[in-house]
């Protein structure tokens, strides 16, 4: 039976933990976050918030996981709905199956562009076209139009998914843990390659304006400014989300294959740490120092205003790279190959819980649960390519891929140690641990992580204009009420800053009506998500005597 599923070695276990968190969010994100909030001034809060909300919550997931994975639950329903008494826990779970489909499909088609990158970097595509041009051709879009369908991105798409689908229908250990085996690797040395390739950019190269060591310092000199500004914090907490793959439900997914005796503790601590290097060390030494070395600072940090990194990972990077004569093509191949291998492991890891759903409690077998994932993949992920120019895409990313975590891991953190118990949470976190897990870490789980999340959740709801908090304040001081921003929760729900409030002008279909058809379909997704729970376990009910 598929629920018997077992991880291969120790190794392939840390490699395919560690892959499913070392992902697109450590090459593009982390460099254009850091950069946009200030570079060193990051780091401080973002190292804070690995220790005390990254690393707990890793454990507490690990814990959750292999809990429920004992009692025969690999997704996350099951998984809370054995950890108390209330038939509602199980609902908390539709996050974790909401999430990991809702972010496969648009992490699926950023993946699909750095495959096809990689071939137009082997043809030298970008030789004879600028790769600034390339990018919106690529992505169907015209001026104006809030609609795309571009054959080339759909059948890359098409490409990765069936990849993805392909993999995750072999298996855990033949699946899964081979793809880590061996993307890991390659990954770590394209990555030294070209950070190598970067970083030893002198002044007497061609065309180079500034030391690349400059972005290093850039990025690396931890400044003070940041400690008060509330909205570093925010990025930083996010971008640590995001990064560990926390408040997903993958994490649990991965740990449910473990044996009752195995380690959570090192085997957590391991992978997330090697997250961290490949992050922090790995992510800063590519694009941002490559980039400073050939436009000068100011400029790399007006690129990465959006904070998405795509700009700098899909524009500038490859016409850089055509500075570099007949190591250009491969050094588009590395980069683009680096970015693939760290999103298959990823998505591979969204792909999992959603099979483990069906065959846990519809009783799939794994080649359908991988096609139904497939499926549902492809229908969501169309919408993206489609409405991409719409802003579906961002929308994807906004609600499913940030506010979501946040919910998700604060409802987790508050059943682990307020529902479940400390006394069993520790005890479970502790059990057959290969290391000490320092005790302070007990207080820590139980107050200083769900308060933190807490306030990390309100404050993105009612994040002030230009998150000027001192501002905020003084103008609800003086009975001025609460300036809301465009980028907090209520102000996007609201449209905040849209002048024109319409989904029709002009007979034609507004960028507003994308989004808020966006929105309402992603609602409906996890209203059905919780209808197929409820389905569930009234079939279980009635398959048991
Ligand atoms: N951690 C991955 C990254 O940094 C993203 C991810 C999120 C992967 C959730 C799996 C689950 O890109």
């Amino acid at each position: 039976m598929n629920t018997r599923e077992r991880w291969g070695t120790r190794v392939g276990l840390v490699l395919a933990v560690a892959g499913n968190a070392v992902g697109l969010g450590n090459f593009l994100r982390f460099p254009a976050q850091a950069a946009q909030n200030g570079g060193g001034a990051f780091i401080i809060p973002y190292l804070v918030s690995f220790l005390l909300m990254g690393i707990p919550l890793l454990w507490i997931e690990w814990a959750i996981g292999r809990h429920g994975g004992v009692r025969g639950h690999h997704s996350t329903p099951g998984m809370f709905d054995v950890m108390g008494r209330s038939p509602l826990l199980k609902y908390l779970g539709v996050f974790g199956l909401f999430t990991n489909l809702c972010v496969a499909a648009y992490y699926c088609y950023i993946e699909s562009w750095t495959l096809a990158y990689v071939w137009h970097s082997l043809v030298g595509t970008f030789r004879l076209e600028s790769a600034t041009a390339f990018f919106p051709r690529f992505l169907g879009q015209t001026e104006g139009s809030l609609f795309a369908l571009p054959l080339e991105a759909t059948f890359w798409f098409c490409l990765t998914l069936a990849l993805n689908l392909f993999i995750l229908s072999r298996g855990l250990t033949r699946g899964i843990e081979l793809a880590a085996r061996i993307g890991m690797p390659l990954l770590m040395l394209f990555g030294i390659i070209l950070a190598v390739r970067g970083l030893t950019l002198g002044p007497d190269t061609p065309h180079v304006v500034q030391s690349p060591l400059a972005g290093l310092d850039f990025i690396w000199r931890p400044r003070l400014s940041g400690l008060t500004d509330p909205s570093t914090w925010l990025a930083a907490a996010g971008q640590v989300f995001f990064t560990l793959s926390v408040g997903m439900g993958s994490i649990h997914c991965y740990a449910s294959y473990l044996r009752s005796r195995q380690d959570i503790a090192l085997n957590a601590s391991a992978a997330g740490w090697m997250n961290e290097f490949v992050e922090v060390v790995l992510g800063s030494s590519i694009i941002i120092p490559i980039a400073v070395a050939y436009l000068g600072l100011d400029a790399v940090r007006s690129a990465t205003a959006g904070g998405s990194g795509f700009g700098l990972g899909f524009l500038t990077l490859p016409t850089l790279f055509n500075h570099w004569g007949w190591f250009a093509p491969l050094a588009g191949m590395l980069w683009f190959g680096l970015l693939f291998f760290a999103g298959i492991t990823s998505s591979l890891a969204m792909g999992q819980p959603i099979l483990a759903f069906f065959e846990d409690s519809f009783r799939f077998s794994r080649l359908k649960a991988a096609l139904t994932f497939g499926a549902a993949t492809f229908a969501l992920g169309f919408l993206c390519v489609w409405l991409y120019p719409g802003g579906a895409f961002d929308e994807f990313d906004f609600w499913t891929g940030t506010f979501s975590l946040v919910a998700f891991a604060l409802g987790e953190s508050i059943i682990f140690a307020w529902v479940f118990g400390m006394d069993k949470g520790w005890e479970e976190i502790t059990r057959g641990a290969d290391m000490k897990v320092p005790r302070f870490f007990r207080f820590v789980i139980r107050f200083v992580t769900p308060a933190f999340i807490l306030v990390i959740f309100l404050s993105s709801l009612v994040k002030p204009a230009e998150g000027d908090w001192g501002a905020a304040f003084a103008m609800l001081g003086t009975g001025g009420g609460w300036p809301l921003d465009g980028d907090s929760v209520i102000g996007k729900i609201l449209h905040v800053g849209v002048d024109d409030q319409r989904w029709i002008r002009d007979g034609a279909l507004t960028r507003m009506f994308v989004q808020d058809a966006t929105r309402i379909l992603l609602l409906c997704v996890f209203i059905g998500w919780g209808f197929l729970v409820h389905r569930a376990w009234k079939r279980k009910r009635e398959v048991a005597p």
